[in-house]
């Protein structure tokens, strides 16, 4: 890759209507993000695998989200109140910001914002700037970092809460483990959101798991035990951790997604849920996700050392 100049390219796709832009890292891995919803929908590493699901049924039609990728929930994860579950973000018309995050460290990215409309307000009346800026490092790594402002002129504070709902690519779910997470406590969307806490050294996955994981450490990681492949997952002020899969029965009943696609998904995102937001007007947070995949293999309960060194190094 040599040589190779790093680029950000504006496309319209012709089957869908929808504007995204396509970023390309000099050394080879890729990133595509739609206007619409701010939403990461592929993400190639330096030799052009895909990281990240999306169902091959997922709508591109306003106003349903797309399904997979990497979704914003804003201003709630979830479904409370008023507002639509998982917030209105993930299925607005974002744009592309003209005063951007300043401290970038890549030079492969793309900035976005989204205000409030007229419409929004009826359901939640604020004026805000959510700002999302979309990047890739060298590594190939996807750097995901938000900012939201409270622009009130009323004076009046706002309380959200925050999701990167993350939809990995995984070959084989039931050879999944998601270490971490292990001894902590976690709301399970199953059991009415009832407390309970993790009991296992990892998570696997035997059957549909909706759950909010609370004050996780920075870094997760989801091992793919068939591919040889895990996701690093390394957060900043997003706390919790999302981890979905919908298991058989769920697939069925969602239109936009395969009957069998459970197998080859899982979400683990991060999070801020159990501990909302408040932001005075003028105030602005900052949250980031930051993904990696590696090459690893696991056998016999052990990390392979090789790939124990290649995280260490991360
Ligand atoms: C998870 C929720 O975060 O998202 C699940 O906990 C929900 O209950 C899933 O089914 C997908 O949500 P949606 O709105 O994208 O279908």
């Amino acid at each position: 890759m040599a040589g190779r100049a790093s680029s950000v390219e504006r496309v319209k796709e012709r089957a869908t209507g929808l504007d995204k832009f396509v970023l390309s890292e000099a050394h080879g891995s890729s990133v595509e993000v739609y206007l619409y919803g701010g939403q990461v929908t592929s993400w190639k590493n330096n030799s052009g695998e895909q990281q990240l699901f999306v169902s091959r049924k997922a709508s591109f039609k306003p106003p349903k989200a797309i399904r997979g990728g990497i979704q914003i929930c804003f201003p709630q994860l979830g479904n409370h109140g008023f507002l639509e579950q998982h917030g209105f973000a993930r299925n607005r018309l974002w744009s592309v910001d003209e005063s951007p995050l300043p401290d970038t460290t890549s030079d492969c990215h793309i900035d976005l914002i989204l205000k409030q409309s007229e419409e929004d307000l009826k359901t939640w009346p604020h004026s805000y700037e959510l700002r999302l800026q979309v990047a890739l490092s060298p590594r190939g790594d996807l750097i995901l970092t938000s900012r939201i402002k409270n622009k009130n002129a009323d004076g009046k504070p706002f309380q959200f809460t925050f999701a990167y709902h993350t939809y990995f690519s995984v070959s084989d779910i039931s050879e999944v483990r998601v270490e971490g997470l292990d001894t902590l406590d976690y709301h399970d969307n199953l059991q009415s959101k009832i407390r309970c806490t993790e009991q296992g050294d990892a998570v696997v996955f035997e059957s549909e798991v909706d759950r909010i994981y609370l004050s996780a450490p920075s870094k997760i990681v989801t091992i793919d035990h068939e591919k040889k492949r895990t996701f690093v997952l390394r957060k900043r002020e997003l706390p919790d951790v999302v981890v979905w899969n919908p298991w058989d029965r769920k697939a069925k009943a969602m239109p936009d997604f395969g009957a069998e696609e459970y197998k080859c998904m899982l979400c683990v995102g991060a999070a801020r849920i159990e501990k909302p937001i408040t932001l005075r007007p003028g105030e602005e947070w900052q949250g980031r996700q930051e993904i990696s995949s590696v090459p690893s293999s696991y056998s016999s309960g052990l990390l392979d050392p090789e790939m124990i060194k290649q995280m260490q190094r991360m």
